[in-house]
């Protein structure tokens, strides 16, 4: 059993936690377009324009503010042109990355534009530089964002849609470092800047450019891109105008250091369960890392860092399509994302937008479809469960006491993680136990409004290895939960062991 007591001044306000740090990504790959969103206008599962709608529902429910796609690695041997126009005349290609199969382009520009305005969820365009020109990605800018009668424009006219959408994020490349064109920095740095200067801004709509960052904790690649856009001169604002917004890096959770053998999603020990929260810790290590250099060329925060691939990344499941990366979700899953979320809550002033991997069917995903039939992941719920923090004000919490940690032989991490938040007139509390075995107790003295505890949930099961089927929905999934409550100034909560726990606060 163990304690961890805090003070929240719910009268200092932090930085605000964007929305997008909820966001999502949607790769070619495996069954995530193909059957996860995209079946087909002729398909027998219920489908708006071929995009089925119960993906989309149970997406909407979490409010996804916005969507990554085409990749990935995928997204740098894609060729938006081959996704556009009559889709019987569009050609195919060999996903080379992911299980070398054919892809017919029948989920392109239109498709994933349209999958975004069902979601109500903001677009985040991966471009092309690994095997792209720079010509190709300022075309896509221009066919996507532009009105009147420029040549792209036209061009999307002819097929089918007048008026231009409005694309927020656009991401220069993906892991240049690696499958993006195995780069150096010092390359990269250079083409993200050539590359930036062609995506134009359009018609009103702006540019939220995002580089494609490290590896991890590689924090010379994010220090060779921080000094590119600090050596250009003038005022900061102006800089960033020019050139990219935001730089982004990747991190996944495994169990093991041996990319081969990454450990089962769903049948693991007790050392791999420690083994997974020592490195799923990490991810505390890497933000702070990220932004302490970040901190040194741009001391007013002005570029976000953006994690736009995380999660946990188990081996795919037995008799599945080794290059399709389907994997069973976990309670262990959860708590991996309940610990991501106090992480990036309390580095909100820098991490302005996290995106998991992947929606559906791929990596740690939301949601998982068998033919017709869909179920929900523990994941899910802790998106579900959290959806109040978005948007809202962060407020630190103070450990002042705490014995709440594992030590062994796979490293150390906190047993016990927490955050909180405000938004109109309420306040969101949410606590992970991630001690395996013992329940614990947090104490959070919260001061400088009056509060009332309104709304408790907890998610939890018997073992850390239950997960949801099509055939057992409901294993995991959150519950009304008694063990929170008010003594005095202090909200107590008693949270059973390997749990996830949020307590709604009416603020006086
Ligand atoms: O999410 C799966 C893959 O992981 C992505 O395509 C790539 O960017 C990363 O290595």
């Amino acid at each position: 059993m163990s304690n961890l007591h805090g003070v929240v001044d719910l009268d200092v306000a932090g930085a605000t936690i964007s929305r997008h740090l909820y966001g999502h990504f949607a790769e070619h790959l495996g069954r995530c377009i193909y059957e996860g969103f995209w079946v087909g206008e002729d398909s027998d599962i219920q489908n708006s324009a071929g995009i089925r709608d119960d993906v989309v529902q149970a997406l909407k429910d979490i409010s996804i503010p916005n969507l990554r796609w085409p990749g990935g690695c995928f997204a740098d041997e894609y060729h938006w042109m081959n996704g556009v126009g009559p889709r019987e005349e569009r050609p195919s290609m060999v996903n080379t990355h992911w299980g070398d199969v054919v892809e017919d382009n029948s989920f392109g520009t239109h498709e994933f534009m349209r999958l975004c305005e069902l979601l109500g969820a903001e677009p985040y365009v991966s471009g092309n530089v690994g095997s792209g020109t720079v010509a190709e990605m300022a075309d896509w800018v221009e066919y996507l964002t532009r009105s009147g009668d420029a040549p792209m424009s036209r061009l999307r006219r002819e097929h089918g849609r007048t008026e231009p959408w409005k694309v927020p994020f656009w991401g220069i490349g993906n892991e240049s470092w690696g499958c993006g064109g195995n780069m150096t920095a010092e390359q990269y740095a250079q083409l993200a800047s050539q590359f930036s200067t062609y995506c134009r801004n359009h018609d009103g709509n702006e540019l939220y450019r995002i580089a494609a960052g490290p590896h991890r904790d590689d924090y010379a690649w994010t220090e060779t891109l921080m000094k590119s856009i600090s050596t250009l001169g003038g005022p900061v604002e102006e800089r960033h105008h020019q050139r990219w917004q935001a730089l982004s890096f990747h991190y996944y959770t495994h169990a093991t250091d041996d990319w081969k053998h990454k450990g089962s999603a769903t049948e693991f020990s007790a050392a791999e369960y420690h083994a997974t929260m020592v490195n799923a810790w990490r991810i505390d290590e890497i933000v702070r890392g990220h932004a302490r250099v970040m901190d040194v060329y741009d001391p007013e925060a002005t570029v976000g860092l953006v994690c736009d691939e995380w999660g946990t990344w188990w081996d795919v499941e037995p008799g599945t399509n080794p290059g399709f990366l389907f994997q069973q979700n976990t309670l262990r899953d959860a708590l991996v994302a309940g610990l991501h979320f106090d992480v990036f809550h309390a580095n909100a002033r820098r991490l302005v937008m996290a995106n998991i991997a992947q929606t559906v069917n791929v990596l740690q995903a939301m949601v998982l479809t068998d033919g017709a039939r869909m179920v929900l992941t523990p994941t899910y719920h802790v998106f579900a469960m959290n959806a109040g923090h978005q948007d809202a004000t962060h407020h630190a919490v103070q450990v002042t006491s705490s014995d709440a940690r594992f030590e062994g032989e796979q490293g150390a991490y906190p047993t016990l993680t927490t955050s909180v938040s405000s938004k109109d007139g309420t306040a969101l509390v949410s606590l992970t136990n991630l001690d395996v075995d013992a329940p614990a107790t947090v104490r959070l003295d919260l001061r400088g409004r009056d509060w009332q505890v309104s709304a408790a949930r907890v998610l939890s099961a018997p073992t850390v290895q239950a997960h949801n089927t099509v055939e057992a929905p409901g294993t995991v999934a959150p519950a009304a939960f008694d063990g929170a409550r008010r003594d005095g100034t202090s909200l107590v909560v008693d949270l059973p062991a390997h749990s996830f726990a949020t307590v709604e606060l009416t603020l006086g």
